[in-house]
């Protein structure tokens, strides 16, 4: 089994802080997995023995349901994961027609990263964004209402502003369309890698 010291000291103070909100230390894998994920870029196996090893429980547990959810990503993917979803609301209004201009103009097709590791395209189910039709995810940060056009536009700014932080509102003002709903609330932080902006795992500022 792989030492928890391969992890970063500051990522195994985050891992027991989060630990210590759970009456039961199993009760943390989920958040651990993603600290795993921002650790290591990916789920690597070391990752997931350490995570097995900070909660006292099995590799095989771990995998288990590391393996079940698809947002925990278990090969290598770019620092700005493009998330294209294909559901019903979105294919009626055009997203075979997005997906296909975001993996034209990234160069790679959907399930692929390419050569720079700069960028990931995936087609996914449902993001909960159906009100705002076609609706696309980068690092989990949603833009509605996205045309072949936009969608290219956004591959092309993230290859060019290579932004550090990944703010919905802001894709929303340079890249969306008709939206669902107005949330009313301004959000100012974003994803700071391919993997959700939960507050102890990867949440930053748009100045940070
Ligand atoms: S069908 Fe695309 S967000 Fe729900």
């Amino acid at each position: 089994m792989t030492a928890p010291h391969r992890w970063s000291e500051e990522t195994l103070a985050r891992a027991r802080d989060l630990i210590a909100r759970y009456p039961e230390r199993r009760s943390a894998l989920m958040p651990l997995l993603y600290l795993a994920m921002a650790e290591e870029g990916h789920l690597t196996e070391a990752g997931m023995e350490t995570v097995a090893e900070l909660l006292g429980i099995t590799p095989a547990q771990v995998l288990s349901v590391a393996s079940f959810y698809t947002m925990y990503k278990r090969e290598p993917v770019g620092r700005y994961l493009i998330s294209c979803c294909t559901s019903i609301s979105c294919h009626l209004l055009g997203s075979d027609e997005l997906l296909a201009a975001i993996e034209d103009e990234a160069g790679v097709p959907a399930g692929e990263t390419d050569p720079d590791r700069l960028i990931t395209v995936e087609s996914v189910e449902c993001i909960g964004a159906c009100g705002g039709a076609p609706a696309v995810q980068v690092n989990y940060e949603t833009v509605e209402g996205v045309d072949p056009e936009a969608g290219r536009e956004l591959v092309r700014w993230l290859r060019k502003a290579r932004p550090e932080v990944i703010v919905a509102d802001e894709l929303q003002t340079l890249f969306g369309g008709r939206t669902g709903f107005d949330w009313a609330i301004p959000d100012d932080e974003g994803a700071v890698g391919p993997y959700p902006a939960f507050g102890p795992l990867g949440t930053a500022g748009r100045e940070s």
